[in-house]
């Protein structure tokens, strides 16, 4: 017998308000057919433009549908992961907060910051928690609040358009068992050379002061992308990572049932599709709908895929991304019936 870590609960919140392409018209120059063509995107959702709703918020709500589809109290969590890269406030992170809205006032809570690919080191965490006894039962949460930090003017139109707000659960639990089921295979990589092609700069300890009027009017708050290096870097790097963790499972792509990458753009996700040569219902997207969700697109798109019925118990599933860090991983996992 060994041991595993399952997925026993998913679920996912998205904020009621749905801002479309022809929305983003009226605030700077674009169209619909720009983004479409070079994204795939066709709305997203976005919280009240008044404020009040941060990332925690999200992962509140997309908890609480993962937790009573696992069947789990709030105090039965040993441990709260929480990736993101909008937290609620500068410090503490999502995690506390969100703990204390569960009504929980000891759990311990972990917060993830690697951005695109925080739902991919959260799991592998949350794995080596479990199979290292340290924690059986953990929440782990992917939440982003884009829409407020975002320069919604033809000056950030490349990345404005992109992103969206959301949150996705999922409850993991560690079984043991003869067969190999759960999280069979996971692999991790960052290379800081690229911090610069995606990122935000303010507040920034290394300013004194952090935050200053000059660097607001400079536009320093706001996210900055180098799209073309980015998505260079993803096409190149994702096959070999999915090479590298079917490696450490010992499984051949033919075993993948569904590949559900980040949601950063569909273009992105169709040339991984043909370079790896695979029908194209092997591969999940929702970009179109929620646009490019960050922490949260992978466990959003686990509760989608699992709710349309495309996959379920023993399929096995592959979970990659690639993104801000720059960071890129990929994580295999064997369903089990909830
Ligand atoms: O999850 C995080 C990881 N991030 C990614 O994976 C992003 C990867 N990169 C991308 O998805 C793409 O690079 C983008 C979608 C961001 C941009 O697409 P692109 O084909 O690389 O376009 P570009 O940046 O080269 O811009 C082409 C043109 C430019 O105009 P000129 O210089 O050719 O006149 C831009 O100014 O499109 C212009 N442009 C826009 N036009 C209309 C940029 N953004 C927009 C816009 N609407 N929103």
């Amino acid at each position: 017998m060994m041991k595993y870590t399952v997925i026993r609960g998913t679920g996912r919140y998205l904020p009621p308000r749905v801002v479309t392409n022809d929305d983003m018209t009226r605030w700077m120059d674009t169209s619909d057919e720009w983004i479409r063509q070079r994204t795939g995107i066709e709305q997203r959702h976005w919280v009240p433009a008044e404020g009040g709703v941060g990332s925690s918020d999200l992962g509140l709500a997309a908890s609480q549908i993962a937790l009573e589809e696992a069947g789990w109290k709030p105090e039965d969590i040993d441990l709260i992961i929480f990736a993101t890269l909008s937290p609620d406030i500068f410090f503490p992170g999502p995690g506390c907060l969100m703990q204390h809205k569960l009504g929980l006032d000891a759990t311990p809570a972990l917060d993830i910051r690697q951005q695109c690919t925080g739902f991919l080191y959260g799991l592998t965490t949350a794995d080596a928690y479990i199979r290292s006894n340290l924690a059986n039962r953990i929440l782990l949460v992917g939440a982003e609040v884009h829409s407020t930090g975002l320069d919604i003017s033809t000056r950030g139109r490349d990345v404005a358009v992109i992103f969206g707000d959301g949150a996705g659960a999922v409850c993991v639990e560690g079984i043991e068992s003869d067969e190999p089921v759960g999280v069979l295979a996971s692999a991790l990589h960052a290379n800081g050379r690229y911090a610069e092609s995606l990122s935000v700069e303010l507040g920034a300890s290394r300013n004194n002061p952090r935050i200053s009027k000059e660097a607001i009017e400079e536009g320093r708050h706001y996210p900055k992308m180098d799209g073309k290096t980015i998505f260079k870097l993803a096409v190149q790097k994702l096959p070999e990572v999915v090479g590298e963790a079917l490696a450490k499972a010992e499984l051949a792509v033919e075993d993948i049932d569904l590949f559900i990458p980040h949601q950063a753009n569909l273009r992105i996700n169709q040339f991984f599709q043909q370079a790896m040569k695979l029908p194209e219902d092997k591969v999940f997207h929702n970009i179109q709908r929620y646009g490019n969700t960050t922490a949260a697109s992978i466990p959003i798109a686990l509760d989608e895929a699992l709710e349309m019925g495309v996959i379920g118990s023993g399929s096995t599933v592959m979970f990659l991304g690639l993104g801000a860090g720059l960071t890129w991983g990929a994580v295999i996992t064997k369903l089990v019936s909830e």
